[in-house]
């Protein structure tokens, strides 16, 4: 990096460098987490896949919400963003019923203080898209909260504003992925708050690490779906029987090859973008 700055952390997938006061530079790395647990083996171009998808979504959703994004680097996997305060809940909407949800309604008839109609199936689409906030674990899982412990976090009226723009978003990104064969089941979004005491969307948006995307013509509820992603990474972890605890295994190269492929497909179904053009100049993302 020819600029001094300062690195100030590093997450599961990026690391975080103050630009001044105002600017950090989130540059996404290669790196894996299945299960919470980040893998050794890396998936070559899979930061560069984050880094554009969210800057795609990031220039068509301005009119909803600002974000953070300042400047997309010329390496495809870095970007300059505002510096916020974070708040401390992930702002979940799904529209269908699968993953901890699913679990949560098993065991509970209830996702996050939402009552569902009995008799629903793994992976059925909700009759209306729900807000289900988690917790920002430090170490391990996040946790399924609902709306009063979500209030005792950040306040009422600024839970009420984040629940309408998290569904707002849902429902855009989710009508654009449908349109092009892509069932945006669940997604996991961010949200700061600048000096103004504005909401701004921030980290990542609608990429494959923060949501839950399946191929729609394989689409068949009642049992969990086939993903796009993660999930070729996830199965193999499974299938040799690895515990779920630190350290993960390493990955073989065609899973690594499976993963990238999925990964770059997920790019260009929803940018409608070649790979090699964002490669070649990310700001295509941006026009
Ligand atoms: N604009 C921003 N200002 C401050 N922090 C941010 C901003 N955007 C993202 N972050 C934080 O940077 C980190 C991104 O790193 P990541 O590897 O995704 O972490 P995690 O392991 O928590 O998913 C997260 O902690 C996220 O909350
Ligand atoms: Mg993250």
């Amino acid at each position: 990096m020819p600029e001094a700055v300062l690195h100030v952390g590093s997450g599961k997938v990026r690391e975080l460098y103050a630009l001044d006061a105002e600017r950090l530079l989130l540059v996404a790395s290669d790196r894996i987490s299945t299960f919470d647990v980040v893998l050794p083996t890396d998936i070559p171009d899979k930061g560069r896949v984050l880094t554009g998808l969210s800057a795609f979504w990031f220039a068509r959703t301005g009119s909803v919400v600002p974000n953070h994004l300042l400047a997309l680097r010329d390496d495809g996997r870095s970007t300059e963003c505002k510096r916020l305060t974070m708040l401390p809940i992930e702002c979940v909407v799904r529209g269908y019923l699968s993953g901890s949800a699913w679990k949560d309604y098993v065991t509970t008839g209830a996702v996050c203080g939402h009552r569902l109609p009995p008799n629903l199936v793994e992976s059925e689409r909700l009759a209306e898209p729900i807000f289900t906030p988690a917790t920002k674990a430090t170490a391990g899982h996040d946790e399924n909260i609902d709306r009063a412990a979500a209030v005792e976090l950040v306040g009422e009226s600024r839970f009420d504003e984040v629940e309408r723009v998290a569904l707002e978003l849902y429902e855009l990104a989710a009508e654009h992925a449908q349109a092009r064969g892509i069932i945006l089941a669940d997604t996991k979004l961010e949200f700061g708050v600048d000096g103004d005491g504005r909401l701004v969307l921030a980290d990542e948006a609608f990429t494959p690490d923060s949501s839950r995307f399946w191929p729609a013509q394989d689409y068949e509820p009642g049992r969990p779906q086939p993903s796009f992603d993660k999930q070729y990474a996830r199965d193999y972890c499974e299938s040799i029987g690895w515990d779920k605890t630190p350290p993960g295994p390493e990955l073989p190269e065609e899973i690594v090859a499976g993963t990238r492929a999925r990964y770059v497909e997920a790019f260009e179904r929803l940018t409608e973008i070649a790979f090699d053009d964002y490669l070649a100049d990310p700001e295509v993302v941006l026009r």
